[in-house]
C-alpha cells in the first residue's frame, strides 16, 4: 500500500459528529448576532503580516512566535490571520464603512492560525466567531456585547464565569505602565527570559504570562484599577452597572490584561471551569482604527472559539428522522424511487435512496446500518396497487399505505 499522508500537527479534520458540533455551534451563535442586528462580513484569511504587527503587537506571543508567516510568489510578506479582529478593522477602513457616520456591527466566523503547542482545545488550525462594533464610545455598547456574548453561551447551554477589567486609555496607561514597570524591576530576576526581554517594551504582558514565576510575581503587582483616570473610572462603572442591570453575573479581574496589545477600556473573559480555558474574550480598541489608518473610530468586539464551545457541548439536537427509499425491481421501479425520493425531500423529509440491489433483506440492514427510522419500498407491486410499504424501524411495524398517507406520515415526523 502506499505511504499515507496525515494531516499536519495541530491541523484535524472535523468529520461526522464533529462537524455536526461545528455547524451547531456557529449557527446557534449567528443565529443570536442577527437578532441584535449585527451583519456579516466575510474576509481574507490571508493578510498583510505587518497589519497584525501593528494592531496585536510587535511584543506579543501571537506576533512573536505564533504566526504563520511566509512570503508569496510577488515577495510579499504576508501572514495566515491568527484572529479577526485586525482584519475588520482593516476591512472597515478600506470600504469605508464609516462613511454614513452611523456605527456598524459586523460579524465573520472561520478559521485563525497560531502555531502554538496542540493539546485538548488547542490548535494551530482553529474557528471563531467574532463580532466586533463600529463607532461607539457608549458604554452602554460594551455591556450589550458582553450581553451578547453571555447569551450565545447560555444559548448553547455552555457554563462559563465572566472576569472583567478596564486597560485604561492613553491618558492613564502610561502611569499604570511606569508603577508597574518599577514593580517589575524589583522582581527581574523571578520572571522568565520572554518577559524579561520584553519587560521595557511591554511589562502589561508580564500579567497575561502562564510561567509559574511569572504568575506569582504578577499577584502582587499594582492594580491597574487602582490607576484609571476619571474618564475610564466613570466608564468601567457603567459597564458593571449596566451589566448588573442586565442580570449578567461577573467578577472583576484588575490583572486580566489579554494577549494582543490593542485593547483600551474593558477587557472581559469567559473562562470555562470544565475546560480550565476561555472559551470566549474580547474588549473594547478605542485607538484600532486610528492607528491602522482609518478615521478616530471607538470600537469593540469579541471572539469566541468555535472548538472551545464544541469540547462543552451537552448535546446536539437530533437529527430529523430518515427515511431509506428501497426500490424493489426492475427498471420501472428505479425510475418510481428516483422520483419518490424527490419528493420526499421536496416536502423537507430527509432522504435516503437506496443504491444498494439484491434482497430485501439486504436493503433493510443497509436502512438499519445508516441509521434510518423509516424504510419506504417502491417495487412492483407498489406501482400496481399504488399502496406503498412503510416500515417503521424503531417500532419494527410496517404498513401499506397510499402514497399522500406515507407523506403526511413522514411529514409529521418531521415536524
Ligand atoms: P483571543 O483571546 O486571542 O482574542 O481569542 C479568542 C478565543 O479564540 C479564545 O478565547 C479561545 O476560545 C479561542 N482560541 C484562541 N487560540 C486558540 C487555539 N490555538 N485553539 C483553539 N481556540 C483558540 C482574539 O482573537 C480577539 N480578536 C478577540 C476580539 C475581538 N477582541 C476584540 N474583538
Amino acid at each position: 500500500m502506499a505511504e499515507k499522508v496525515k494531516t499536519v500537527r495541530g491541523f484535524r479534520d472535523l468529520v461526522g459528529e464533529e462537524a455536526r458540533k461545528y455547524r451547531f455551534v456557529v449557527d446557534t451563535a449567528r443565529k443570536v448576532l442577527e437578532r441584535y442586528n449585527f451583519e456579516e462580513v466575510i474576509l481574507p484569511t490571508v493578510e498583510y503580516a505587518k497589519l497584525f504587527a501593528r494592531s496585536i503587537g510587535e511584543a506579543t506571543d501571537v506576533v512573536e512566535k505564533e504566526m504563520f508567516v511566509f512570503t508569496d510568489k510577488g515577495g510579499r510578506e504576508v501572514a495566515l490571520r491568527p484572529e479577526g479582529t485586525a482584519g475588520a478593522v482593516r476591512a472597515f477602513i478600506e470600504n469605508k464603512l464609516y462613511a454614513d457616520g452611523t456605527y456598524k456591527k459586523l460579524f465573520y466566523e472561520g478559521p485563525m492560525f497560531r502555531h502554538e503547542r496542540p493539546q485538548r482545545g488547542r490548535y494551530r488550525e482553529f474557528h471563531q466567531i467574532g463580532a466586533e462594533v463600529f463607532g461607539t464610545a457608549n458604554p452602554v455598547a460594551d455591556a450589550e456585547l458582553v450581553g451578547l456574548a453571555d447569551e450565545i453561551l447560555k444559548t448553547l447551554g455552555v457554563e462559563a464565569r465572566l472576569e472583567i477589567n478596564s486597560l485604561g486609555c492613553k491618558k492613564c496607561r502610561p502611569r499604570y505602565r511606569e508603577a508597574l514597570l518599577r514593580y517589575l524591576r524589583e522582581h527581574e530576576e523571578e520572571l522568565c527570559e520572554d518577559c524579561r526581554r520584553r519587560l521595557e517594551r511591554n511589562p502589561l504582558r508580564v500579567l497575561d504570562c502562564k510561567v509559574e514565576g511569572c504568575r506569582r510575581v504578577a499577584q502582587e503587582a499594582p492594580k491597574i484599577t487602582d490607576y484609571l483616570c476619571e474618564e475610564c473610572k466613570t466608564h468601567h462603572e457603567k459597564v458593571k452597572e449596566y451589566l448588573s442591570a442586565l442580570g449578567v453575573e461577573f467578577t472583576e479581574n484588575p490583572y486580566l490584561v489579554r494577549g494582543l496589545d490593542y485593547y483600551t477600556k474593558t477587557v472581559f473573559e469567559f473562562v470555562s471551569p470544565e475546560l480550565g480555558k476561555t472559551v470566549l474574550a474580547g474588549g473594547r480598541y478605542d485607538y484600532l482604527v486610528e492607528e491602522l489608518g482609518g478615521p478616530p473610530t471607538p470600537a469593540l468586539g469579541f471572539a469566541a472559539g468555535v472548538e472551545r464551545l464544541m469540547l462543552l457541548l451537552k448535546e446536539l439536537p437530533p437529527r430529523p428522522p430518515l427515511v431509506v427509499v428501497i426500490p424493489f425491481g426492475g427498471e420501472e421501479v428505479k425510475r418510481e424511487a428516483l422520483k419518490v425520493a424527490r419528493l420526499l425531500r421536496k416536502e423537507g423529509v430527509r432522504t435516503e435512496l437506496s443504491y444498494r440491489e439484491g434482497k430485501i433483506k439486504k436493503q433493510f440492514e443497509f436502512a438499519d446500518k445508516i441509521g434510518a427510522d423509516f424504510a419506504l419500498v417502491v417495487g412492483e407491486d407498489e406501482l400496481k396497487s399504488g399502496l406503498y410499504t412503510l416500515k417503521d424501524l424503531r417500532r419494527r411495524e410496517q404498513e401499506r399505505l397510499p402514497f399522500e398517507e406515507v407523506v403526511r406520515r413522514l411529514k409529521e415526523a418531521s415536524s
